[in-house]
């Protein structure tokens, strides 16, 4: 056995949820061979106990046959995430496997709250993850994750770059970083733009398999900047029940649309408020985020409860994912991590690539 044979058979195996072989999918992590003892560690989108032991089964089987002088073969799993699909043009984030903004028509929905919580859920999923807060003028990622130093420096040619501030296993760059929170609101709206733009050529991100953007509310210059400065691979909305709110979550949607970035998903926050008694109570209604879901063919990616330790560990900077991770509102977000990391592969490996139309406009 040689390492080209090993990768002709691992190249009859199929990842069971985008249904291409592990090679092709640049899934192939490691390889050890120890005298007849094979182990071999596969990406896969799905993590989920039940697919992972068919998975095993497939590629062990497939092994076996092809190496039958194996006397153990082992498989092991970790989190594949595929790249977007190049455009062919480079952009300034060229080791960023994929970039997604958090957003909504409107402010105090939770944008935020859910991309702090899903930042921390990716990276606890096994992906490189990192978060831009691009709410210039309304900073919220220095409290909600309890960060006030000071990023680094580091010299990269002729230039200073700054060194994105690194808690609970995620990259973090916000305006609070560098400034005080007061003197942000007074921005006009070229400054943000600009600074946004900063964020993403002036930090050294390294190599990430996710990057989000904690966008400010509304359809206004900030989104713009973004969708025009990189190939963003889609875009997570935000929104309440509230028929109000979902009315501008729709603004939001169809800004994107007009700019060519897909939406990978809408999440419903505050759905409901759990009683005593253990009964969901819909205060603002129910089921808005499944219609609005359904309307538009985007997959609703879950539903978050308005509770009081979301705001309670986000104000005092250590994020419910992190701080309270067995409590259901974690086990939420880490659904909705993992459909986020399928629903980002599912549309990279698609033949169609949005980013590709937006470059040849
Ligand atoms: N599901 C929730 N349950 C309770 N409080 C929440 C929830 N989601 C957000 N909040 C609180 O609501 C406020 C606004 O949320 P935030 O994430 O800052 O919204 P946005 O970024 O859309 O303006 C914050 O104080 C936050 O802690
Ligand atoms: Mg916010």
């Amino acid at each position: 056995m040689n390492e080209e044979k090993l990768k002709n058979s691992l190249s009859k195996a199929v990842e069971p949820v985008l249904k291409k072989d592990y090679v092709t999918l640049g899934f192939l992590k490691n390889i050890s061979l120890n005298g007849k003892k094979l182990t071999v560690t596969l990406g896969i989108s799905d993590l989920s106990s039940e697919i992972v032991s068919a998975a095993k089964d497939h590629v062990a089987n497939i092994l076996k046959k092809d190496f039958p002088e194996l006397h153990e073969v082992n498989v092991k799993f970790v989190i594949g995430i595929t790249q977007q699909k190049s455009s062919g043009k480079k952009h300034t984030l060229s080791g960023v496997k994929n970039t997604i903004a958090i957003a909504s028509g409107k402010g105090g929905v939770g944008k935020s709250t859910v991309a702090v919580n899903l930042a921390i859920a990716l990276a606890k999923a096994g992906a490189k993850t990192g978060l831009i807060d691009a709410d210039i003028y309304g900073p919220s990622i220095p409290i909600m994750f309890g960060v006030n130093q000071k990023p680094g420096l580091v010299q990269e040619g002729d230039k200073n770059k700054l060194l994105p501030v690194e808690k609970f296993g995620v990259k973090l760059m916000s305006i609070g970083f560098l400034l005080e929170q007061e003197t942000a609101v007074v921005w006009r709206g070229p400054m943000a733009s600009s600074a946004l733009k900063q964020f993403m050529e002036d930090v050294v991100w390294g190599e990430l398999d996710f990057l989000l953007f904690d966008m400010p509310p509304g359809t206004g210059d900030i989104q713009l900047t973004l969708s025009q400065t990189i190939p963003l691979t889609g875009a997570i909305i935000v929104t309440t029940p509230q028929d109000i709110s979902l009315a501008d979550a729709r603004k939001g949607l169809i800004m994107f649309d007009r700019v060519k970035v897909p939406t990978m998903g809408i999440i419903e926050n505050m759905s409901y408020y759990v009683n005593a008694d253990g009964k969901k109570d819909y205060i603002f209604g129910q089921g808005g985020g499944m219609k609005m879901s359904s309307e538009y063919g985007v997959k609703l990616l879950g539903e978050i409860p308005l509770t009081g330790i979301i705001r309670k560990c986000g104000d005092e900077g250590i994020p419910v994912t992190e701080n309270m991770p067995d409590d259901y509102v974690s086990q939420i977000f880490r659904n909705i991590a993992a459909d986020t990391i399928k629903e980002v592969n599912l549309k990279n490996v698609s033949s169609k690539s949005e980013s590709d139309v937006i470059i040849e406009i």
